[in-house]
């Protein structure tokens, strides 16, 4: 695939996304937004990609944001397309986990993109924030619903109320990310992370996204329900029962190597 802003390669079950646009410092434009939806075409079908990871170009952002020149030119009707929310709602729905690799700046339509994302992994000069009331808007790419569900309204309101920046160490303690290294160990972990959710049950890790995504959308009752639907699947599946039998069998195993051992003493 030809993209104009984005490196797309799958290696090992594991999509990487690269935001590509670094002397903007990633800023997302229409190109870009583009390009994205053509890797989301990719990933949505692409049944062997366990994990995606996105990350941005250049170390000093994963993305600064939409791009302010195009959005300076949209109006009502424009935003009413909800461009960006319509991508990251996309993101958000994607069957793999995505996990978020943070350096330097995500802000505003780049924060929003990264919540959008299962998981944030973040370098130390990591910084992320809503500044969109700096500029006259709000954060109108899920950013006043995905962050109060990660941090809790009474933060959210601070972080999109002020616009404030917030650095890698406070993220990390009030849960926006998920895991705090060293920035040039960020794509490793990042890395790390997807090979750990890649060897556990991949229908199993499909389902309980399903899960959690209904949760936090559609509240307690139908995501239970959900649960249970999706519980039910899979214990039915194959892969339970390979799973499953195999713990059972080097349990037994074990146990006879035990026995054998105490026979012999
Ligand atoms: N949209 C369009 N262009 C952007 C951008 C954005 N969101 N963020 C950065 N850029 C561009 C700058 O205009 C500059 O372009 P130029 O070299 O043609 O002048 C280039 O990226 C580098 O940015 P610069 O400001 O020189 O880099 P910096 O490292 O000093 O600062 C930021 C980085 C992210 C702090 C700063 O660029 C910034 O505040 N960006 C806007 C963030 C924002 O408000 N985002 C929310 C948008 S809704």
């Amino acid at each position: 695939m030809i993209f104009d802003n984005l490196l797309y390669s799958v290696d090992d079950a594991v999509a990487h996304i690269v935001l590509n646009r670094p002397e903007k410092r990633n800023a997302i434009d229409q190109a870009m937004i583009d390009d994205l939806h053509r890797a989301m075409d990719a990933l949505e079908t692409d049944a062997n990609v366990r994990v995606a990871i996105l990350s941005g170009a250049g170390g000093k952002a994963f993305a600064a944001g939409a791009d302010i020149a195009q959005l300076r030119e949209r109006g009502a009707a424009e935003a009413l397309q909800i461009i960006n929310a319509r991508l990251f709602q996309r993101v958000e729905d994607l069957p793999c986990p995505t996990i978020a690799a943070i350096t330097g700046y995500a802000l505003g339509g780049g924060c929003e993109l990264a919540m959008a994302c299962d998981l944030r992994v973040a370098g130390r000069s990591a910084k992320l924030g809503q500044p969109e009331v700096a500029l006259g808007i709000i954060p109108a790419a899920g950013g006043t619903q995905r962050l109060p569900r990660l941090v809790g309204i009474g933060r959210a309101r601070d972080i999109i109320f002020t616009g404030r920046l917030v650095d890698a160490e406070e993220a990390e303690r009030i849960g926006l990310v998920n895991r705090l290294v060293d920035d040039e160990n960020v794509l490793d972990a990042a890395e790390e992370l997807a090979a750990q959710i890649a060897r556990q049950g991949g229908l199993a890790v499909r389902m309980a996204k399903i899960a959690l995504n209904t949760s936090s959308r559609a509240g307690h009752q139908t995501g239970a329900l959900v649960e249970q639907l999706a519980q039910a699947v899979l214990f039915e599946s194959q892969d339970k029962l390979d799973r499953m039998g195999a713990f059972l069998e080097s349990k037994e195993k074990r146990r006879q190597a035990k026995a054998k051992e105490q026979a012999s003493e």
